[in-house]
C-alpha cells in the first residue's frame, strides 16, 4: 500500500507510540568505561583532551568504578601508565604493576563489575610502539610471548577477560594458549579485530602518553580504506579463539560493526573512542551541537549498526541519562 493509505508517520504522534515502536533499546548494560590507571594515592588528573576524564591512582579507579557500578554499568577496561617506560615494556607484565594493583582494588570496591584489561605494549615501551622494535621494524613474532605475559599477569590480579590492542598477527593464539596453560581456560579474550590506524587515536596518546616516538602504526593497524580485511581479520581471531571481536572506532566505521555482525555469531563489541567522544564534547561546548542527544544518537547509532556493546567514555553520562528517562 501507498500514501494515502500508508502513512509511516501515524506511529511517530506520541512519545508512548514511538517507544512502543522503537527498534533498538540501549541500556548501561551495553556501555564498557574505559579507565585510565598511573601510580600513586588520591591521584585523579584531568584529560585536558577529554574532558570529563581523568587518570587515576588505583584507589580512584576503584572509587570510580563503584560509582558506574552504581549507574548500572557492569564492565570498565582498564589502561595503565606505568611510572617507567623502556624498550621492551617491562612494566607490561609486572605482577605488581598500575593495572594489576587497580584490578584488585576494583574487585574489593565492586566484586560484580567485569574487569577487562587493555593488552597491548605501547603504554609501557618507551618508543611508544605496540611492540618490540629492531631497527625500526616493529617485530611480530617476538612480541606474542610478551603479551601472552602480559595478559597472564592481568588474569592472575583478577582480571575478567583481557582485550589484546596491538594488532600483531597471532596475537590470540599465544594469549589462549599462555591463559590455559595457566588454568585460565576460562577467561575471555575480546579481540581488537579491526582495528584501524586512526586519527581519531589522537587524545587516548596524549591521555596515556603513547604517541610513537618515530614513525607511525600503518605497518599493524589496518589501514582505513578496507573492509574485506577486517573480514579476514574476525574470521582468524575467531579461529584462534577469541570470544568476542571488536572493531574500533566505532562511529566512522559503522559498515564495518554492520559487515563484522552479518558474520560472526559471537558477541560484537564497537570502541567509540577518544576522538570521536572529544569531537563531540568540543561541539557541545561551544553550543554547535546539543551534547546530550548526540551522545546518545552516537551510541544508539553504534548498536543499531550491530555491536552488542560499546565501549565508550560516555558510559557513565549515558547510564546517568538511560536511568532518568
Ligand atoms: C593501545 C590502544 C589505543 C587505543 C586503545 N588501545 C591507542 C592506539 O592504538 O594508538 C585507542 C583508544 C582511544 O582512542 O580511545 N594500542
Ligand atoms: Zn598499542
Amino acid at each position: 500500500m501507498a500514501f494515502p493509505q500508508s502513512r509511516p508517520r501515524r506511529l511517530r504522534r506520541t512519545a508512548a507510540l514511538r517507544a512502543l515502536c522503537r527498534e533498538t533499546i540501549l541500556t548501561p548494560d551495553d556501555l564498557v568505561w574505559p579507565l585510565f590507571v598511573e601510580p600513586g594515592q588520591g591521584v585523579r588528573r584531568p584529560i585536558s583532551a577529554m574532558p570529563g576524564q581523568f587518570r587515576m591512582s588505583p584507589d580512584e579507579a576503584a572509587k570510580a568504578a563503584r560509582e558506574a557500578w552504581d549507574l548500572g554499568i557492569q564492565a570498565v577496561i582498564l589502561f595503565g601508565i606505568p611510572p617507567h617506560k623502556d624498550a621492551v615494556g617491562s612494566a607490561a607484565y609486572d605482577r605488581d604493576g598500575v593495572v594489576p594493583q587497580a584490578i584488585r582494588r576494583i574487585r574489593d570496591a565492586a566484586p560484580e563489575m567485569c574487569v577487562i584489561t587493555d593488552v597491548c605494549l605501547c603504554e609501557y615501551t618507551d618508543h611508544g610502539h605496540c611492540g618490540l622494535v629492531d631497527k625500526g621494524v616493529v617485530l611480530n613474532d617476538a612480541t606474542l610471548e610478551l603479551l601472552a605475559k602480559e595478559a597472564v599477569a592481568h588474569v592472575k590480579a583478577g582480571a575478567t577477560m583481557v582485550a589484546p590492542s596491538d594488532m600483531m598477527d597471532g596475537r590470540v593464539a599465544a594469549i589462549r594458549d599462555a591463559l590455559d596453560d595457566e588454568g585460565y581456560e576460562d577467561v575471555a579474550i575480546m579481540a581488537y579485530s579491526a582495528k584501524y590506524a586512526s586519527a581519531y587515536y589522537g587524545p587516548f596518546r596524549e591521555a596515556a602518553e603513547s604517541t610513537p616516538a618515530f614513525g607511525d602504526r600503518r605497518a599493524y593497524q589496518m589501514d582505513p580504506p578496507n573492509a574485506l580485511e577486517a573480514l579476514r581479520e574476525v574470521t582468524l581471531d575467531e579461529e584462534e579463539g577469541a570470544d568476542i571481536i571488536m572493531v574500533k572506532p566505532a562511529g566512522p566505521y559503522l559498515d564495518i560493526v554492520h559487515m563484522v555482525r552479518e558474520l560472526t555469531d559471537l558477541p560484537v563489541a564497537a570502541y567509540q573512542v577518544s576522538g570521536e567522544y572529544s569531537m563531540i564534547h568540543a561541539a557541545g561546548e561551544r553550543g554547535w551541537v546539543d551534547l546530550e542527544r548526540v551522545m546518545m544518537e552516537s551510541l544508539v547509532g553504534i548498536k543499531r549498526a550491530g555491536a552488542d556493546m560499546i565501549l565508550t567514555y560516555f558510559a557513565p553520562e549515558a547510564a546517568r541519562l538511560l536511568g532518568r528517562r
